[in-house]
């Protein structure tokens, strides 16, 4: 895709993972769509990247939201071509108490959103020809992890799409892959580690640094490294249905 400027939608760009990733296609020349809840949040990233930015406020979770989203970017840009499926959620809790409104709040925003957006950007993208899915999966796509268990299932589930997705569609000149992050310096760790800070009684910056200790590196991912793995995607049309590990050196398959 180099040279060419592409129509892309970033999900959950309004911060984090996903606020990074727009930045990097942006600064590759990019058309960048935004979409998240937080519309004032919205506005204040795509203010901030140098190229063509549009967004669109509103809640995954609602059948109706990933139609209208494509349908806006559409009359704006054309077929969105680069989706980059990152919004999500992670809270913990104990097996036995995790409710039936948490799990399906998980499985709601980390694997039925993807599913919905990736179906509703196929059609577009098979007759194009061409077409990148990237959607930010986790290490707890491939490992189980105490006190996860509805994000570790919905995130397995997420990558389960994603290879059922590439073996469908090789060929097609779409490709379905996901990044799998370890610990990232987001709003999803700062609020694990309040978590974890109210369970053992610690600080939150204790909390953080407990966190950063179990990674490989010893220290939290910086988003802008997680999107930096999106751009190789994009160009190599050879790598489909992957769950790139990004956590120094963990996880292994
Ligand atoms: N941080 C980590 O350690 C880590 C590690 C591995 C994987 N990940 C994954 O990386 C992705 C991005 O997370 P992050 O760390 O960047 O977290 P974050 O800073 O909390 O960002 C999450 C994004 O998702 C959006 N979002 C959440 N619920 C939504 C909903 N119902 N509808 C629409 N948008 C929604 C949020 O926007 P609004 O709140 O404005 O809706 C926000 O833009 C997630 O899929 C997460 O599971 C994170």
């Amino acid at each position: 895709v180099t040279g060419t400027a592409r129509t892309c939608l970033v999900t959950g760009a309004s911060r984090g993972i996903g606020e990074a990733v727009a930045r990097t296609l942006s600064d590759a020349g990019h058309r960048v769509a935004l979409t998240g809840r937080d519309e004032e949040a919205l506005h204040k990233v795509a203010a901030g990247l140098p190229g063509p930015a549009l967004t669109y406020a509103g809640d995954l979770t609602l059948g109706s939201t990933v139609d209208d989203l494509f349908t806006h970017v559409e009359a704006a840009w054309g077929p969105v071509e680069i989706l980059v499926a990152n919004a999500g959620i992670a809270h913990s809790a104990p097996l036995e108490k995790t409710s039936d409104e948490m799990w399906e709040e998980h499985l709601a925003v980390n694997l039925t959103a993807p599913f919905r957006c990736l179906r509703r950007a196929l059609p577009g993208m098979r007759a194009a020809g061409f077409g990148r899915v990237v959607v930010t999966a986790s290490v707890a796509s491939k490992t189980g992890a105490p006190y996860v268990c509805a994000y570790t299932a919905a995130k397995h589930g997420v990558l389960g799409l994603v290879r059922s997705a590439a073996a469908e569609l090789a060929g097609t000149g779409v490709t379905v892959n996901a990044l799998c992050p370890g610990y990232v310096d987001t709003g999803i760790t700062d609020a694990a580690a309040a978590t974890v800070a109210r369970a053992t009684g610690s600080d939150e910056e204790t909390a953080r640094q407990r966190l950063a200790g179990l990674q490989p590196l010893r220290r939290l991912l910086r988003p802008e490294e997680v999107a930096a793995m999106v751009p190789p995607l994009l160009e190599n049309e050879s790598i489909n249905g992957q769950g790139i590990v990004l956590d120094g050196g963990g996880v292994q398959s």
